[in-house]
């Protein structure tokens, strides 16, 4: 239900400058969506009345996503004041007037912190009737963040930045997270009254802790449980360290839920992947996008699906598919290239080496080696051979391919499309298929063969070939002799 008097602002307006990135830092993705993504679920989760994201570089890129993932958001932008100050009193002012509720501030680079940590950082904000509550954290290391003073008595009095910070302060292990629970009346009054002067030429948003203080509001920090949950995402290398921690939460949640994964470390699924039960992901496994397998199936080794549709019971093994869809006790690879719009019915075969796209192969059909089959369907109970090519394309456009159901092609057939194979035909080894082959019939059009005996002696003289060709001439015409029947 949602909480009239709760309103969640997410910063998003940073530039993000050490991703070195030609795109916004939030919208980097971590288990396939963009780390903002993450901050906008766990903020929907705690049913505030209100959502506002501040934005500014990549302004618009930054405001589709947000828009995107949570469409009753509102977007604030902005101005040339920089600091989280600045960021959070445009957002406070974007609220309803009449707001006098409790605001969740975070930043959009800080994808894991959970809705569980933070609903209770707003219970224990209400209960104390703070006017701030800190989320902090203790750490070893605590170069570059906020310091929490407190005074004898323990009680906080200010945030220090670290730029700004003595000795005596950056002593100090804990640290503002930078996600808060604040009264909107204590922000709406106290913003405003911020200036710049501090190292960074900033509107420092923790300024508001010493006004607090000085005010004798109550102001609380609460160090978090778990210091990961509240780390953020400045450079790739935290972005990665934070991606292997969601994945493995992702992982143990499946196995939890009954699919096997041989080998965690090396299993990546993405938060939109759903898996059935009893399936097995086996190592160097790669679950991307809206991909959905169902029970028994078995993925893997050394497999990437992107937005695939996999049926109970089939086995996909060593192969990269994107956009397709294998159903039931089909099987797939090793080494198969599935492209969009692949669709292997039940019981069907795509093998070794074979690419596929914008193929959809019926019942119990089988492509089994080296093929490329493109813009084809195929019929039930049909068996492609070997080495097949479908030429779909004569340079300028594209063509399709019709194979009827039982039909038997030979190994290293073409099919120059459009072209249609109907039911129950069969083909011959080399086929190039241009015409249609009627229902039931044989395509043949290689070549009686013709052997040229001796083509190599004459045109070749002195070669390797030439030599070993006469060492088995002479060596059959002594056979010959020593044979009188002449047996080969
Ligand atoms: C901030 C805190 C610091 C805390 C640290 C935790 C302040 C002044 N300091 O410092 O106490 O330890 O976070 O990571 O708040 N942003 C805007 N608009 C701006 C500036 C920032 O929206 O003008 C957003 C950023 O995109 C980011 C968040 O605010 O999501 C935090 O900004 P950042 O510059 O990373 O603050 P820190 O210097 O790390
Ligand atoms: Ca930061």
């Amino acid at each position: 239900m949602t909480d009239p008097r709760l309103a969640v602002i997410v910063l998003a307006a940073g530039e993000g400058t050490r991703m070195r990135s030609r795109r916004a830092k939030v919208l980097h993705p971590i288990a396939g969506l963009p780390m903002v993504a993450h901050v906008l679920t766990t903020a929907r989760h705690l049913e505030p009345a209100y959502v506002a994201v501040v934005v500014r570089h990549q302004r618009d890129d930054v405001a589709a996503a947000v828009l995107e993932y949570a469409d009753t958001a509102i977007v604030v932008d902005q101005d040339e004041v920089p600091g989280t100050g600045r960021a959070v009193e445009l957002a406070v002012a974007a609220l309803p007037d009449d707001f006098d509720g409790e605001v969740v501030v975070v930043s959009g680079d800080v994808p894991l912190l959970d809705a569980v940590t933070l609903g209770a950082l707003v219970e224990q904000h209400r209960a104390a009737t703070a006017s701030a509550t800190i989320l902090s954290a203790v750490l070893d290391d605590a170069t570059g963040y906020g310091r929490i003073v407190r005074d004898a008595g323990g009680a906080v009095t200010a945030i220090v930045e670290h730029k700004d910070a003595d000795e005596q302060v950056l002593a100090i292990t804990e640290v503002n997270s930078g996600s808060y629970v604040f009264a909107a009346s204590a922000l709406r009054e106290l913003l405003p009254r911020i200036g710049t002067s501090n190292a960074q030429g900033e509107k420092y948003l923790t300024d508001v802790v010493a006004l607090l203080r000085q005010a004798s509001a109550p102001v609380a920090a609460v160090p978090v449980a778990e210091n990961w949950r509240v780390a953020g995402v400045n450079d790739r290398a935290q972005l990665a360290e934070q991606a292997a921690r969601l994945n493995a939460m992702i992982v143990r949640g499946h196995q939890l839920n009954g699919v096997s994964i041989v080998d965690p470390s090396t299993t990546w699924i993405d938060l939109t992947v759903s898996i059935g039960q009893d399936a097995e992901i086996l190592p160097n496994t790669r679950l991307a996008g809206a991909t959905t397998i169902e029970r028994d199936a078995v993925i893997g080794p050394d497999t990437t699906l992107v937005d695939c549709e996999i049926g109970e019971g089939a086995v996909v093994k060593r192969a990269d598919a994107t956009l397709a869809v294998v159903r039931a006790f089909a099987e797939v690879g090793p080494f198969a290239y599935l492209r969009p719009g692949t669709e292997l019915s039940g019981g069907g075969k795509i093998g070794t080496f074979v690419e596929t796209k914008n193929a959809k192969i019926g019942r119990g059909s089988k492509v089994p080696h080296l093929s490329y089959i493109g813009d084809t369907e195929v019929g039930e109970g049909s068996n492609i051979g070997a080495g097949t090519i479908t030429a779909n394309y004569d340079g300028v456009n594209k063509h399709r391919t019709t194979v009827g159901s039982h039909v038997r092609t030979g190994s290293h057939n073409v099919f120059v499309a459009p072209v249609t194979i109907g039911d129950g035909a069969y083909t011959g080894a080399g086929t190039v298929v241009r015409k249609p082959v009627p229902p039931g019939a044989l395509a043949v059009n290689v070549a009686p063969q013709r052997n040229m005996e001796r083509w190599v002696a004459a045109n070749r003289p002195g070669s390797a070939a030439a030599e070993a060709a006469a060492a088995a001439i002479a060596e059959r015409a002594l056979g010959a002799d020593s044979d009188p029947a002449g047996a080969e």
